[in-house]
């Protein structure tokens, strides 16, 4: 297949690691390798997109970015989000007393595990008024995570109630508060009667509506709902990434029929669930119409191994496919690569090494959810090539050739040679799918975790071990 030419970098410092395999997993639903063996494309050329839970704009925008724009896919993506979950705005305090915090954050933070300097953080103001969170930022394998203090609040995480205060941050965020919530309701009075004075916002960054003016900047609409509505006239894809978390387990199953009531027969739903002892993602398609509406699940992925478990199209069996040692073979022949061609003292030495094969490893992990082809292996490569430690070398030069910007994704310096040339990728090697053969297991053969096919009227049940014997020969 003709290489993709010219395709932007994937902004990634602003892609939540997470949700990026899902520029892969669609691929492969749209480009089944072997039409034979995998049947016919399960999802068409356009689509919809339906992005559930869209807490913050830039987890939306990555990701639109990477179908749209770098996988060229001809997709609507809309977002949604609960209504009491968007926020009215974000507040930034300026100065010495938001370094203080960010300190104390700090600290706190690293005292949980390894060190975690924050980088960034904010106020969250929700609907009513009121300072509902702190948002904070900081750096993993060259990606910006933002996570949220709820200040006493206790909140949902991985289906369980976490409660988590530290008095020493609450004592000094407490004075802030105050301030802000006093500036924003004369703010919100101000809305209603433009006579009335403007607060001061001297030593604050005000921003209002902050979800929907970052999603309308990537052209993505919000829809402010718990249900989404159907996109007409086209297959939707609902993707419900990391939103059954929020509930008890016992409730999961039920919020997904209702997330889902508007899906229509042949729309797809993917459920992802991270940070739970087995991570996973769940492709089902919704089979027949009205009351007879079922999901059918047409493939499980254990996205901490890295194994796939594919329906054999018109046969009750069930295929699987282990990508991680496909993915880890191109890894290393990348850090080998890079070996040969980056003679900066740093790569010499071992704890850079190290750094630089994380990172690498940690990019392709997250980015394969079906096996590489050249279109997303090459992406895959941008992405980790970016974000290698800057001392690597790479700035100002474009990574493959043709490519619009430099390594990381700035404009190109004086010598527009590319770092990886035709060769190079070549001698990454995809493997031939025809070669590979993977062994047919019988499904009753595959453990398999939490399933969420079903009837979504109201029956289903969150199954969590329905195939118990391991898989044996794969
Ligand atoms: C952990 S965040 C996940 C954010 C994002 N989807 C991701 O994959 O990173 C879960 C978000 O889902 C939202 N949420 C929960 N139930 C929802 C529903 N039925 N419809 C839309 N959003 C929902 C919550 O308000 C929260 O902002």
């Amino acid at each position: 297949m003709k290489a993709q030419i010219a395709v932007p970098f994937v902004d990634t410092n602003i892609i939540p690691d997470r949700n990026v395999g899902i520029g892969s997993l669609l691929w492969d639903l749209q480009n089944p390798q072997d039409p034979v063996r995998d049947g016919l494309a399960l999802l068409d050329r356009e689509f919809a997109f339906i992005d559930v839970g869209a807490s913050r704009a830039k987890v939306a925008t990555a990701l639109k970015t990477l179908l749209a724009n770098d996988l060229e896919m001809d997709v609507d993506y809309v977002a949604t989000e609960r209504v009491e979950a968007v926020p009215y705005a974000n507040v930034t305090l300026l100065g010495d007393r938001a370094e203080k915090i960010r300190g104390c954050l700090s600290a706190i933070f690293s005292s949980k595990g390894a060190a975690c300097e924050v980088k960034d953080w904010h106020f969250v103001v929700d609907r009513n008024g009121k300072v509902s969170s702190v948002a904070y930022s900081y750096h993993l394998h060259g990606n910006e995570v933002w996570e949220a203090y709820f200040m006493g609040r206790t909140f949902m995480y991985a289906g369980e109630q976490v409660e988590f205060s530290n008095p020493q941050l609450d004592a000094a965020l407490a004075p802030e508060v105050a301030e802000i919530e006093a500036r924003i309701a004369s703010e919100r009075k101000r809305e209603v009667d433009p006579s009335l004075p403007a607060p001061s916002w001297n030593g604050y960054k005000l921003e209002k509506y902050p979800l929907e003016a970052g999603l309308a900047k990537f052209g993505i609409t919000l829809q402010k709902t718990d249900v989404p509505q159907r996109i007409a006239d086209r297959q939707n894809v609902l993707f419900v990434g990391n939103v059954l978390n929020n509930y008890p387990q016992d409730e999961q199953a039920r919020e997904l029929d209702r997330i889902a009531t508007n899906m229509q027969e042949r729309d797809m739903v993917i459920v992802q669930v991270d940070e739970v002892a087995t991570a996973f993602i769940e492709v089902l398609q919704v089979k027949g119409q009205g009351a007879q509406k079922t999901r059918e699940c047409v493939r499980w992925i254990n996205t901490k191994k890295l194994e796939v478990q594919q329906r054999v199209p018109g046969s009750g069996s069930w295929r699987q496919i282990r990508l991680k040692p496909e993915v880890e073979r191109i890894a290393s022949r990348l850090i080998e690569c890079l070996g040969r061609k980056l003679s900066s003292p740093e790569w010499s030495q071992k704890n850079h090494r190290i750094l630089v094969h994380q990172y690498i490893r940690h990019v392709f992990m997250t980015f394969f959810r079906a096996l590489p082809v050249e279109e997303t292996l090459r992406i895959a490569i941008r992405e980790a090539l970016r974000r290698l430690p800057a001392e690597g070398g790479l700035k100002g030069i474009p990574v493959f050739t043709d490519d619009a910007r430099d390594a990381y994704g700035g404009a190109l310096g004086s010598d527009p040679r590319p770092f990886m040339s035709e060769a190079d990728f070549i001698h990454l090697g995809l493997t031939n799918p025809e070669a590979e053969k993977p062994p047919q297991v019988e499904l009753s053969r595959i453990k398999i975790g939490p399933r969420l096919s079903g009837e979504p009227n109201g029956a289903s049940k969150l199954d969590w071990s329905v195939f118990t014997r391991a898989a044996s020969g794969s």
